[in-house]
């Protein structure tokens, strides 16, 4: 129990991202900016989802260059070594494990209705493996390891984040106590950064438009370029409301990199045309990015080091979710391995 004399358990967060190509805009804005601000105040404990990029097809070449470039990314972005733990997924065997556990206390009917689930197994038909539609409870997984109180993500995740929840009560129905249930932590400006081509549609790596996303190691040109070719509306007043989704998008975006709130936004581009507000959002984010670039490319050239920090932060990783898992195992009975 607490005391006054003991100091108050900070709690504990958890989020991954999978490196599966280039890392949006969109998910810095809807993620990971909050991860870096969260570091002081919370035990953060960050992954490199790369169990669940293969649930699609994947060049192995170019997977393994993508890991390592998100891991010096993030890094880049202000994921700090010496508050928080920051490692590659399949590094630490026990997400694996406890996700075949969660995996016998999920029903098929709730995976069914995963709407990711939908629209992957569309999106990649001739492939709907077993791996992507239990996608979700190796995420529970992740996240349940390290008995997490709160759990950042963008509003895609949302759906996964209530399954997690739901297996968690599950288990700790049948067998008492077992796994903390975590929360969601969904930014209120920016968690669902749309498409700049079509602003009804997620901004998403994947997307074959290139001009539809703003990949955070774009070149300056390449973004003011993006910027510039926003499809927004024929009203041509910076302001935000129903039915202006281009621009209602653009917003939350200056807003994020400003700190600037929308009526601010609207006074400032007052009598300005749409031109104007794209360049100025587009020079918004070039400027928030330099920094990260540069840090980027310092670090993808140090390979040693990078090696060193993932391998130290999966060690940590490993005795604690060994720990939940070895709890969950002796609850469901299994025989207690004794080495
Ligand atoms: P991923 O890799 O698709 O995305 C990483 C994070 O970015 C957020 N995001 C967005 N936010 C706002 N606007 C967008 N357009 C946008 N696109 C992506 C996502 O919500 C996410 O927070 N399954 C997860 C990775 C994962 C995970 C976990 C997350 C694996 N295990 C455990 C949390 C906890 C995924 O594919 O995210």
């Amino acid at each position: 129990m607490e005391t006054a004399n003991t100091p108050e358990r900070k709690k504990v967060i958890f989020s991954a991202i999978q490196p599966s190509g280039t890392i949006t805009l969109g998910n810095y804005v809807g993620a990971l900016r909050n991860w870096v601000g969260l570091q002081d105040d919370y035990d953060c404990i960050f992954a490199l989802a790369d169990l669940h990029t293969i649930t699609v097809r994947q060049d192995p070449a170019k997977f393994r260059k993508n890991a390592l470039e998100a891991y010096a990314l993030l890094l880049a972005c202000g994921i700090d070594l010496d508050k928080s733990l920051f490692f590659i997924q399949s590094h630490v065997h026990t997400h694996a494990e406890l996700a075949w556990l969660l995996n016998c206390y999920t029903q098929f009917g709730e995976l069914s209705r995963m709407t990711q689930f939908k629209d992957k197994s569309q999106k990649h038909a001739d492939n709907v493996n077993v791996g992507l539609f239990a996608y979700p409870s190796l995420m529970a997984a992740d996240i349940l390891a390290y008995q997490a109180d709160m759990v950042p993500v963008g509003l895609d995740q949302k759906q996964h984040l209530e399954l997690t929840r739901n297996i968690a009560e599950r288990f700790n129905g049948i067998y008492g106590q077992t796994f903390k249930v975590p929360d969601p932590y969904i930014p209120k400006v920016g968690a669902k950064i749309m498409s700049l081509q079509d602003p009804t549609r997620k901004m998403s790596k994947s997307d074959e438009n290139v001009n539809s996303y703003v990949a955070l190691l774009d070149k300056p040109d390449d973004i003011m370029r993006k910027f510039k070719r926003a499809i927004t509306d024929s009203d041509a007043q910076v302001r935000y409301g129903e039915g202006k989704d281009g621009i209602n998008n653009l917003m939350g975006i200056y807003s994020v990199m400003t700190g600037k709130t929308n009526e601010e936004i609207e006074r400032e581009f007052d009598g300005k045309g749409y031109g104007d507000f794209k360049l100025a959002v587009g020079e918004a984010v070039v400027d928030h990015l330099r920094p990260i670039q540069e840090e980027f490319t310092r670090l993808i050239g140090d390979k040693a080091y990078l090696e060193q920090c993932y391998t130290k932060s999966a060690e940590t990783a490993l005795r604690i979710s060994q720990r939940t898992l070895d709890k969950a195992m002796k609850k469901v009975g299994f025989v207690k391995r004794a080495f």
